[in-house]
């Protein structure tokens, strides 16, 4: 979704400006914008499109200063057009702004400015903020700021630069992450870590309807009544370079291509290596508490859906404990049957997706014993879950999930081994050998990725393939939804996940010749069932990839192409196996021409409901 980037220091802004709005560009964006304090006025650029248009534009029409405020729009209210995209002025041209949210209140609160004479040049819910605090502005900008936002509805962060205090950069927000820092001379906001990393890695993260007044010389706190307050920094340990591209062509496989490293980095934090023990400290409940759970419940969106998915498999099998897992949106506004006290689960990349963080609250209000998985230290999530596990993925960049669905299902493996272990499901000895199997799991990853050409070549020739379906039973299926998902969002074809014994129900009358079905059956157990359901896709003009764990002659006359990963134990073959699906969502779509970074509609964090 929209990113914002706001600089002041002894730098020439613009610059600094355009690689905080690339390093925000895969939150998704369709226009881009700066404004920047000049000499003695403010001036503003702005270009529909990609953040190359304004690029030009800036050659064409340079700029410069020490201070200003950047954008890159995401549109909600109003296409997408040059008018649209951020800054924001008044009609006096007091100030600049730019935002990320929704306004809900806007409209009222227009047919009230022009009411009194203000005239709108754009669509947006944000000019309304911008005409609101030039027609509050009285020469001080923190009392227009305090006011202006006490009127405002809905989710909000704000950078706006005042004409009358060109050095100061002034920003508030409310369910809509901030996040700012103080370098060498220099103050720096943005909505998203990535922009801040070249200056500081020692931020703060804003919490609601507070105000920060960035100078040169620092940042100033203040509450949502203007009471100066002091905030502690967060330190972030990512460096520069795991936000940057590298040798790679695209961010996606330069994740794709850390995940034998994501999983030793994140096992390693939960699992002490000498003994292959859980520390059974990092989570958040002892014996007694394990053994009290009736259920636990799941909530989240997305990849970290799938994830929750997946995660109630391996927690029913494992520690025999009822898991319910529910679509944050549905959760937010649904009925719910949770009890005071019973444990809940959110599950969030970035810590910042609006439904996570409204399903959170919910369930803080209900008086459950609230934990997260998360991947953001400092995040709205990670601050205001009970407690927190979390992933150690490090950035991540590309809006498809990869290496962070794998952190999560690490994570949530690693749970259900401790849920187990304290509720007496499993030994310790059964423990420590499931751990020692699972720290061979990184090597089985390299492999596929040291022979992903494999992959290549299948996609080669299949990209021309109009309706793919994935199938697989129990864990299978939970791994079928994420690897559905990953194709779909970024090739764009056309892809469903079905539990392989309900495609008969219904979904089958969709195959044809040339469909692809890949069946994923990396679980023995379940595997005669497997091949009935491929041999009736097969039957019916399919091709079939199969996906299995070890050899499987078994597959051989009903499927067409056979992918092994190497063999172990059956709950720990979806942790590799989704590693071969992602690089075929990933070869397809490259196949295709798509853009695979940034595919079309899609945000990497998603803070509008
Ligand atoms: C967006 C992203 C997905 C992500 C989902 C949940 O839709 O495009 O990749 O899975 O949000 O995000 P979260 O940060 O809460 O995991």
């Amino acid at each position: 979704m929209c990113g914002i980037v706001g600089y002041t220091g002894d730098k020439n802004c613009v610059p600094v400006l355009m690689n905080g709005l690339t390093a925000l560009a895969y939150r998704g964006y369709d226009s881009a914008g700066l404004a920047v304090w000049e000499g003695d006025s403010l001036t503003l650029r702005k270009a529909k499109g990609k953040i190359e248009n304004l690029k030009n534009l800036l050659k064409e029409s340079p700029m410069s200063g020490k201070s200003g405020i950047g954008h890159t729009r995401w549109a909600t209210h109003g296409e997408p057009s040059d008018i649209n995209a951020h800054p924001h002025t008044d009609t006096k041209k007091t100030l600049a702004i730019v935002h990320n949210g929704i306004i809900e209140n806007y409209l009222k609160i227009k047919e009230m400015l022009i009411s009194h004479g203000c005239v709108f040049a754009s669509e947006t819910d944000t000019e309304v903020v911008a005409q609101l605090l030039g027609y509050l502005y009285r020469g001080n900008p923190l009392e227009a700021l305090k006011q202006a936002v006490s009127m405002l509805e809905g989710s909000f962060a704000l950078a706006i630069l005042f004409a009358d205090d060109p050095k100061t950069i002034y920003c508030t927000c409310k369910d809509s992450p901030m996040v700012l820092g103080h370098g060498d001379n220099e103050s720096i906001v943005a909505s998203d870590i990535p922009a801040l990393l070249e200056y500081t890695r020692d931020v703060c993260f804003m919490q609601d309807r507070q105000i920060a007044v960035l100078k040169q010389s620092g940042i100033e706190f203040y509450d949502e009544f203007g009471v100066s307050i002091q905030k502690t920094p967060t330190h972030i340990d990512w460096d520069v370079e795991s936000a940057k591209k590298g040798n790679y062509e695209h961010f996606m496989m330069k994740e794709i291509c850390e995940e034998p490293d994501t999983f030793r980095r994140t096992f390693e934090q939960y699992v002490s290596i000498k003994d292959y023990t859980l520390k059974s400290d990092r989570f958040p409940w002892n014996t007694a508490r394990a053994k009290s759970f009736d259920r636990l419940t799941i909530v989240s969106c997305g990849t970290a859906y799938h994830a929750g998915m997946l995660g109630k498999k391996f927690i029913e099998h494992m520690a025999n404990l009822r898991v319910d897992v529910e679509i944050a949106s549905e959760f937010r506004y649904g009925d719910t049957m949770l009890k005071n006290g019973e444990p809940f689960l959110v599950i969030s990349q970035s810590g910042e997706t609006a439904d996570t963080i409204a399903a959170l609250r919910r369930a803080k209000e209900l008086g459950c014993e609230t934990m997260a998985v998360c991947n953001v230290t400092g995040s709205t999530i990670s601050r205001e879950a009970g407690s927190v596990l979390y992933t150690y993925a490090g950035p991540e960049i590309a809006v498809a999930a990869t290496k962070s669905y794998l952190a999560q299902i690490i994570v949530l493996y690693l749970s259900a081994l401790d849920l187990a272990q304290k509720r007496g499901e499993m030994s310790q000895e059964a423990v420590t050998a499931r751990l020692k199997e699972m720290s061979r799991v990184p090597a089985a990853m390299q492999k596929i990725l040291d022979n992903k050409e494999q992959i290549q070549f299948f996609a080669s020739r299949s990209f021309a393939v109009k309706h793919v379906f994935f199938i697989g039973r129990g864990m299978d299926y939970a791994l079928a939804m994420e690897a559905a998902l990953k194709l779909k969002e970024i090739s764009y074809i056309h892809s469903e996940a079905y539990a392989a014994g309900e495609l008969k129900h219904g979904t089958i009358a969709l195959i044809e010749d040339g469909s692809l079905v890949v069946a994923l059956a990396t679980q023995p157990q379940l595997q005669a069932k497997m091949a009935s359901n491929m041999e009736e896709v097969r039957v019916r003009g399919a091709h079939v990839l199969t996906v299995t764990n070890g050899p499987w002659e078994g597959a051989k006359g009903h499927s067409h192409t056979q992918w092994e990963i190497e063999q172990m134990d059956d709950t720990l073959a979806p942790l590799c196996a989704i590693v071969p699906m992602q690089l075929l969502a990933y070869y397809l779509a490259v196949q295709k021409g798509c853009p695979v970074d940034q595919p079309r509609n899609l945000a990497k964090s998603v803070t509008v409901e």
